[in-house]
């Protein structure tokens, strides 16, 4: 397993303090509502969907969540929440997203899109559009960079990732690579795999929304 991986097995049952911070509860408040609405009564994949914390809000209306992660840890928790009756979920990774005959309308993955290294984004784009039935709407919801809210950048890499230096409750510190895209950024890469890309910028948060090709 890699590094990503392994520190997210170590942070399973801290994780959904993130969801806490008090300077971000109105945007995760507008942000439930939209994802909520947009998925609504559609079959959706989920990718690297975590402890389920944005797998029960989409599941309270869609038709079905198939959710895919790589940790029995972090599954382990989605399997325990609210609308988990609706949702299959799968073990597996987001770079290898097992082939369930394109039935799914809709893909959404959280906070996943900021850890795939830039130079593995545009072929687990691919990938990921052609998992969805054609003209399946598209979204990825993940972090802005806040000053005084965010981990800082500990350094750069040679292809232009940024990394964060994280500890866990146990003392332990990880390496994360967290990348935080314009949305010039965002819009170019998403217009390689689909058409009608759009970014809605919050305080805390950016979101990505467009259609695969048909
Ligand atoms: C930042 S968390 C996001 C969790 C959830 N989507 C959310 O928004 O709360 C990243 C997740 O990616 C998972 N992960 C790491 N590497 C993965 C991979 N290659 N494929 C699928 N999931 C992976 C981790 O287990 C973790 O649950």
């Amino acid at each position: 397993m890699d590094k990503l991986a392994a520190y997210y097995a170590q942070r399973a049952t801290e994780y959904e303090r993130i969801y806490a911070k008090p300077e971000r509860q109105a945007d995760l408040a507008a942000l439930r509502a939209r994802i909520g609405k947009i998925f609504a009564k559609k079959a959706v994949l989920e990718l690297a969907c975590g402890t389920g914390y944005w797998t029960d809000v989409i599941a309270e209306r869609a038709q079905q969540v198939t959710a895919l992660d790589l940790n029995d840890e972090v599954l382990g928790i989605a399997r325990s929440k609210k609308n988990a009756g609706k949702v299959t979920f799968l073990r597996g990774s987001a770079y290898e997203i097992p082939d369930q005959g394109r039935v799914h309308e809709a893909l959404f993955a959280g906070f996943w899109w900021s850890h795939v290294p830039l130079e593995r984004l545009d072929g687990f784009l691919k990938e990921a559009t052609s998992r969805v039935k054609p003209g399946a709407l598209i979204a990825f919801l993940d972090n802005r960079y806040v000053e005084g809210s965010s981990t800082p950048v500990s350094r750069k890499d040679a292809a232009g990732n940024s990394y964060q230096t994280r500890t866990l409750d146990d003392g332990s510190t990880h390496e994360v690579l967290k990348n935080f895209p314009s949305d010039g950024e965002l819009i170019r890469l998403a217009s390689r795999h689909g058409w009608g890309a759009h970014v809605d910028l919050l305080e805390h948060y950016w979101m990505l929304t467009w259609w695969a090709p048909k």
